[in-house]
């Protein structure tokens, strides 16, 4: 149909007659002659039709933006070229346009909306939009590049089922009812993890996988109900061997994709050490904001808040500095509270340095008046306080305050433009094994449940479950997880630890995972593995913000598909040859 792409028309075809077909970018009528511009993936390359070719030219005057053609004609050098485009020193002077299909009513112009939901309707059309063209092709080429990557070292590419039992990974499973097992249920997997598992124990040493995973969870620009994951395996590894091998791939990527060059190596820090100075297992470098502890300054203070959290072990007292942030209105102020209240902060306290050679009397603060001299002092010395700084306080229960200090640091470094332009990846390393959930008055896990504790004795697990350590670790890029992994269990004795000090009694184990611990019985080898997030590294390179640009055909936040609207309801006699009856819901669906 064509001999060309738009895109590629140059100097070298001059003269040269070319068949080329695209999409209408824009039409200009000068003077008696029509320009058009005609869009492949490639890109653009303008079309002249002259009125002496009456045919092309009534063709001309009736297409519009979008309509679909095909044009054949001659490549001649531009009169006045347009340095904005690769094309821009040559046109196509058209001898013949055929209309392939036009288009008519379109919802929107492709450059101009922008009603997200629109466009999600119509994603066909938004993805004909050269940003979205590009940054489906950088995916392209990332899937790439990792698959070659993996393909050299020896990694099998092996795919597990969708249809499969559940896979904990913290969030809820999509189910599928089962029409030839009445009231039985398939759940799509969360991760491939007990699969790649099995895997390891079958003897493939090295398996890979780009797998889709599902996830029934609050969805925000970094979560998706289904997305990408780059899945890895290894037998007979420690954790050194996993992380050293897939952070030369991300290098090795980063460099081919993105013509990025990642540090060398990335650095390791603590899960303990990034709570404590970024408020976050997933740190933004980039931002050069920390957070201090302040407990040991405030536990006599007269101000209760300061003072209990102080006391409490469990509690924590913290400052952030934020350089000339003196200059913030109260208003200002206000906004970083309530900012603070929806991760859960209960207030948040400050002191305004005008002046920090005059002690108390250059401090503006609503709480200034319950700390004496001498800790007032130390707060500012501690903090590195200037004049022309504000202080931030945070105090209550010890992750409240990491999160809502973190994400006030986040907040802070973004508005202030100390976000720093470089990549800043890190390994977070040494997570607890188990969080406890007041709540529900037990542990969850921090990572899943397959993750190994560091400890090799069950007994000793057992006894110091508060403070096991993990083997997990999370390749973190700006501020984005990008992957999570561990060394596995690999014995059943621990395994059936595991799930006891989380609250699954052994005859659930055994119901949800008992293929598991028996595999773990026939000479299961040590193991270990990690999954990256395909998406999130996507959007990372493209620069986007949310991981929708990168996805050809995303969810909206409430989990919509709003081209197909799926989910959707089904006919009855679907659902009763499924053997599944649908509650109504007394209130409406927001
Ligand atoms: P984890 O749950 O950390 O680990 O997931 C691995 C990576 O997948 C990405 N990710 C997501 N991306 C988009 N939308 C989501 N809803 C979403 N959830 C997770 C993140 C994350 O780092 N089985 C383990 C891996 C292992 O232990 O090997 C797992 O799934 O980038
Ligand atoms: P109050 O005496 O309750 O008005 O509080 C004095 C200051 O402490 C106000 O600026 C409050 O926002 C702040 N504050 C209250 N609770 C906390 C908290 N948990 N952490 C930090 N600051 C708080």
């Amino acid at each position: 149909m064509r001999t060309h792409l738009c895109g590629l028309v140059d100097e070298a075809l001059i003269d040269r007659s070319v068949t080329l077909c695209g999409w209408v970018d824009t039409r200009r009528d000068h003077g008696g002659v029509i320009f058009i511009d005609l869009r492949d993936h490639e890109g653009l390359v303008q079309v002249v039709v002259d009125p002496d070719n009456a045919e092309a030219f009534r063709t001309a005057s009736e297409v519009g933006y979008e309509w679909c053609l095909r044009v054949i004609g001659r490549v001649r050098r531009r009169v006045s070229a347009n340095e904005r485009v690769r094309t821009g020193t040559v046109e196509v002077l058209a001898d013949r346009i055929e209309v392939l299909n036009p288009a008519r009513d379109l919802p929107f112009v492709l450059h101009e909306t922008t009603n997200e939901d629109l466009k999600l309707k119509y994603r066909y059309l938004d993805l004909r939009r050269p940003e979205m063209q590009r940054a489906m092709r950088l995916r392209t080429r990332l899937v790439a590049a990792l698959r070659r990557h993996l393909d050299a070292l020896g990694f099998q590419d092996i795919e597990t089922p969708i249809l499969t039992r559940a896979t904990p990974e913290g969030a809820r499973d999509y189910l599928v009812p089962s029409r030839v097992h009445p009231g039985e249920f398939y759940a799509l997997p969360q991760s491939p993890q007990l699969f790649k598992q099995l895997l390891m124990v079958a003897g493939f040493d090295r398996y890979y996988q780009v797998a889709r995973c599902f996830r029934d969870e609050d969805l925000r620009a970094d979560r998706q109900p289904e997305f990408t994951q780059l899945d890895i395996e290894f037998a007979f590894v420690d954790e050194r061997a996993v992380q050293d091998t897939v952070e030369t791939m991300i290098r090795a990527v980063f460099e081919e994709v993105a013509e990025t060059t990642l540090p060398a190596p990335f650095p390791r820090m603590s899960y303990t050490e990034a709570m404590r100075r970024y408020g976050s297992d997933k740190p933004d470098l980039r931002i050069p904001l920390e957070l201090v502890d302040v407990a040991d300054l405030v536990r006599d203070a007269g101000f209760k808040v300061f003072a209990d959290a102080a006391a409490d072990p469990d509690g924590r007292v913290a400052a952030l500095r934020v350089p000339g942030g003196a200059s913030l209105t109260r208003k200002q102020i206000d906004e970083l509270g309530a900012h603070a209240a929806k991760y859960g902060a209960k207030g948040l306290a400050w002191i305004r340095v005008d002046d920090r050679a005059s002690g108390r009397e250059g401090l503006n603060s609503p709480i200034a008046k319950f700390l004496d001299d001498a800790v007032l002092e130390t707060l500012l010395a501690r903090t590195a306080a200037e004049t022309g700084d504000l202080v931030l306080f945070g105090a209550g229960p010890w992750k409240t305050v990491c999160d809502f200090m973190g994400a006030l640091r986040l907040k802070l470094g973004r508005e202030r433009g100390l976000v720093e332009n470089a990549w800043k990846p890190l390994w977070v390393v040494d997570f607890p094994m188990f969080e406890h959930d007041a709540e529900a008055g037990r542990y969850v896990a921090l990572h899943h449940p397959f993750t190994a504790p560091k400890v090799d004795d069950v007994a000793d697990l057992k006894a110091n479950a508060r403070i096991a350590v993990s083997r997990g670790y999370d390749m973190v890029l700006n501020g984005n997880e990008i992957g999570g992994g561990s060394i596995r269990i690999h014995r059943p004795e621990m395994q059936a630890a595991v799930f006891e000090l989380l609250g699954i009694g052994a005859e659930e184990a055994r119901a949800k995972f008992g293929f598991l611990l028996e595999a773990l019985k026939f000479g299961a080898p040590p193991h270990g593995g990690i999954a990256f997030g395909i998406d999130r590294i996507a959007a990372l390179m493209a620069g986007t913000e949310s991981i929708r640009d990168v996805i050809a055909f995303p969810k909206t936040t409430s989990a919509q598909d709003l081209m197909t609207a799926a989910p959707s309801s089904v006919p009855t006699a679907q659902l009763a040859e499924l053997h599944v009856a649908v509650v109504e819901r007394e209130e409406h669906r927001d």
